[in-house]
Formats: structure tokens, sequence, C-alpha cells
């Protein structure tokens, strides 16, 4: 019998779902719904874990009513344990850690977690954590966590509830889809899911509605286009009308208020007027148009007019109304219930793979002995020179990060190390470290030196000869180091929460760096504290 390949998996953001498994998903829930309609009970039945002593736990520390009500009916459909931590009382108010509370969950054999939080990449440590917990204390396997919404950054399950809703809206035609994402988008977790999850269909035009300071932020721009999607962006909705060339699915976000610093909260009413969509705009959007929003509305300032809920606009409550049903089969596959005859590809996470690529050896011309140096410095005869250190930036970002590698390394003892003009650019400056009768550096402070300082050289010098030479290029993880921190001071993983999590970085592009957890992404600078 085949291994049920999404039992015991967590859904920490949305890609970690492949295009095969979501549409799998999507497949289930559409069967659910259509034996759920003809009040087929036997059929129904299938779906259900039917296990008492299954556990469930839901760890909301931030308000919800759709996704953890949702979650909650579906956990009672599946006739499993369901569990809800009073996070207002529990002792996450005494300080403890994370790690802590959710590791004694588990060991009150509870498989699957669902957990809100302000804290952005919470689920993913968590993950990591519930896998050591389970090894250090013999469980069969490791706790499952579903992200249901951390910070500004994901909202996973709303995003597969709305995007089998666009499917149904499409009569299940996932060729392409045109889209406006109207609202705090800046903020909106939910519309940043729709990066990875409007993937699902061929072809994709998002037309994006937000003023400057609540627009999409530069990963999410960056990463729908690279999925290929046809991006246009608009600073208001008077504005996208007057474009004239309008999507017929409009999705609107809630300004996060809570997540606003003091000086975009000031201009709230101005923003606000910006993205709420206004009588005087019905004659002018296409015939057909259908209006989504994931919710809660605001009572008193909702971005869709209450007056709109009753007429033919209204497509949020049929989308409220699936997030029972995509969440009873994402409870059903993470549990193994539902998940036997899923023949597709498996989403494997990148990034989690580490290698030595970040080493090239160079050629060494050993017939020469090296020169004496301009700056007055005598070549060593025997040891280690590092050179071409952080070349091109300033005096003081090059002895900063000289200092950085003594450190990191334990470079300490005889040598020294200078500033230099590179020879071959005169006008390029350069650091270089030399520590007589030095041994090679092991992999390990290889990787070190090249996360700190990318493109230099290591010659092992013999004899006043260059034996050996390295460059070295930035790894694709860098992590590992005391002094390197997400700068997002939401992100689990900043000391601000407290958690001591270790920050971890992948690389996107040439200067480009993404925290593990939270996804922020930072220049190779921004990295170091
Ligand atoms: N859509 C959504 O996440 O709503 P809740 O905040 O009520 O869970």
């Amino acid at each position: 019998m085949s291994r049920n390949t999404f039992k015991g998996r967590s859904l920490t953001v949305i890609n970690d779902f492949s295009y095969d498994e979501k549409m799998y998903l999507f497949q289930k829930a559409r069967e659910l719904k259509q034996y759920l309609k003809e009040e087929n009970h036997e059929k129904i039945d299938e779906f259900r874990i039917n296990d008492p002593d299954f556990g469930i736990y839901e760890v909301f520390i931030e308000d919800s009513t759709r996704t953890k009500e949702s979650f909650k009916n579906a956990a009672e459909f599946h006739r499993v344990k369901l569990s809800n931590l009073d996070t207002t009382h529990s002792s996450i108010n005494k300080q403890e850690s994370f790690a802590d509370t959710f590791n004694t969950l588990t060991g009150y054999d509870n498989s699957i977690f669902i957990v809100r939080s302000r804290q952005e990449g919470l689920c993913r440590w968590l993950e990591e954590n519930g896998r050591n917990y389970a090894m250090r204390n013999e469980l069969k396997n490791p706790p499952a966590f579903i992200n249901a919404g951390d910070g500004k950054h994901e909202h996973p399950t709303q995003e597969l509830l709305d995007d089998f809703t666009f499917l149904e809206h499409n009569d299940w035609n996932a060729d392409s889809i045109h889209i406006a994402l109207a609202g705090d988008l800046f903020h909106g977790r939910t519309v940043h899911s729709k990066a990875d999850g409007l993937k699902i269909f061929k072809k994709v035009k998002v037309d994006l509605i937000a003023p400057q300071e609540l627009a999409m932020p530069d990963y999410y721009l960056d990463k729908m286009k690279k999925n290929g999607f046809e991006v246009n962006t608009f600073s208001s909705i008077q504005e996208y009308i007057d474009n004239g060339n309008m999507a017929k699915i409009w999705y609107f976000t809630r300004p996060q208020l809570e997540r606003m610093g003091d000086a975009v909260l000031k201009k709230q009413d101005i923003l606000r007027d910006k993205i709420t969509f206004k009588k005087e705009f019905i004659d002018k959007i296409p015939e057909g148009t259908i209006f989504y929003h994931p919710l809660p509305r605001h009572k008193v300032f909702p971005s869709i007019p209450t007056f709109l809920d009753s007429t033919p606009l209204n497509g949020w409550e049929r989308q409220s109304i699936n997030g029972k049903i995509i969440r009873i089969i994402l409870l059903g596959l993470i549990a193994g219930k539902i998940g036997d005859d899923f023949t597709g590809e498996v989403k494997v996470r990148q990034h989690t793979e580490d290698d030595v690529s970040f080493i090239q050896e160079l050629p060494v011309h050993n017939n020469t002995p090296i020169k004496d140096c301009s700056e007055g410095v005598k070549p060593i005869d025997n040891g280690l020179v590092i050179d071409h250190i952080f070349r091109g930036r300033t005096e003081f970002e090059i002895r900063e990060q000289m200092a950085r590698i003594i450190k990191t390394l334990k470079l300490y003892g005889k040598g020294g190390e200078w500033v230099t003009s590179s020879r071959a650019e005169p006008g390029m400056m350069k650091g270089i470290i030399f520590r007589p009768n030095h041994g090679e550096l092991g992999t390990k402070n290889m990787k070190r030196l090249a996360s700190l300082a990318p493109g230099c050289t290591v010659n092992i010098i013999e004899n006043k000869h260059v034996e050996k030479k390295y460059r070295l290029s930035m790894p694709q993880k860098i992590y590992n180091f005391s002094d390197i921190e997400c700068s997002n001071t939401d992100c689990i993983s900043n000391h601000e929460q407290g958690e001591n999590i270790p920050s971890e970085f992948y690389k996107i592009s040439e200067n480009k760096f993404i925290c593990k957890y939270c996804e922020k992404v930072h220049t190779f600078m921004e990295i170091w504290k």
C-alpha cells in the first residue's frame, strides 16, 4: 500500500502544497460538498477521521471568528478530540516560551495544532521544534502545524478556501483568472498568500488597488511577476474604475489597523476612502462582477458597504461557507484519512539542503614566490592569507567585517590585517587578513567565511608560494552565526520575541536574502546585527 504523502504534513505557507496537492484537495472538497448537498451519509462518513483519541488543538493567540470556528466545526465533523488553549489564561502570559507550551500539549497526545499568532513564522519554527521533541520523547509521529494566520505574513488556509471559491466561480476552469485585490495589501496576510496561491491558474492577471502606504510589499510583488502574473497597480478604486479595464472578480481586504504604525494610522481616514467601494461606483463596474472578502468587515467603516449584501455582487458569504469544507478536507488529509489515492507531485521544501558549491578551488602558479606588499607588510612564508575581503565597500565596512571574521573564525594570535586598494582596480578598496603558520580552514569555517565575505580568496602559503587557492561565493543559506538577525520585530526569530530562535536566511538573488521564518527580505548587510 502506498504511503499517504499528506499524513503528518504541516501547512505553514501556501507553497507548502504543490499544484497537484492543492487541486486534489479542491477535488475532494468538491466531492464532499456534493455529498452534503445530496445528504449522502454513507459517502459523507468516508471523509470522517472518526477517532475520539485523535487530538486536534486550537491555539489562537490573536482573535478570530471564521478561521477558529470553521476549524472547530470541521473537527466536530471528524468526531475527534478537539481542544482549545485559552491563551488569555495560559502560561504564555507568564513568559513561557512557545516551544515549552506546544511541547507540553504535544505530550498530551495531540497530533494537529491550528495556530494563529501575531508572531510571523511561528508554525515554521514549531514544526522544527516539534520534530525534535518527538524524537527526544520517542513519539511515533511528530505533530503537524497549520498556520491559521501569522501577523502580516501568510494565511494559507484562507488562500485554499479563496482559490476553491474562485474555481467554483470559474466553473472549475483553471485556465485563467483576472482579479482585483483592493485594500490593505501591505499588512494583509491573505493577499500575500495570493502571490503563490493563484498559481493554480495557468494565466493570472492581478490588479493591485492600494494607496502607496498600503501597497503590496516588493517581495510579494516580485514573486507574482516571477510566477508569470501580469500585474498592474492603482492607487485607489476611483483610479481603477477610471482606467476602464476592470476585473470581474474583486477581492477586498480590511485595513489592518492593529498592525499599522502610528504614522500610517494617523492617515487612516484618507487611506480608507481610497479602498472603500461607494454607491456611485455601482454603475461603472462590469456586468457580472462578484466581490469577495476574507472578512471580518469593520462594522462602522466596511470596505464593502452592507447595502451590497443582498445584491448579486455578494460572493463573500459563499466564500466564508466554503471555509468549513476546505478545512474538513485539510484536517482529513493531515490525519491521513484522505489522500491514499493521490498520485501527483509532492511538495518538497527548497533551501533545506546544505552543499559546498560556495567553495571554488582556483589554479595556482607555484613558480613565483609571492611579492612584497606595497603597503609595507612582509608576506608570510607559511600560513593563511584571506584576500579581497569586502572588495569595493567602504573602509569602515571592510574593517568592521574583518573584525567580525576574526571573532567568528577565532583568528586570534600572530598576524595582521589591513585595508588596501585592489591592484587590478585601483579605486576599489579591499581587506586582507594574514595569519602566519595557520593551517587550512575546515569546511565549517570556510562556509562561515563565505557568508561573511563572499568573493574573498583563501590562500594557503607554503615556503613563500601559494600552495592552494580558493574563491568563496555566497552560500545558499546563512545561519549558525550569533550576530545575524531578522530585522522584523514580529518575526519569531527576532530577539524582541524572547524565544531564543537562531536566525537563518536563504539567498533568493544576488544581494537578497529572506528570513526562513517570516520571509522578510534583507540585503546582505541588513542580515548582520
Ligand atoms: N478570514 C479570517 O481569517 O477571519 P477571522 O479573523 O475571523 O478568522
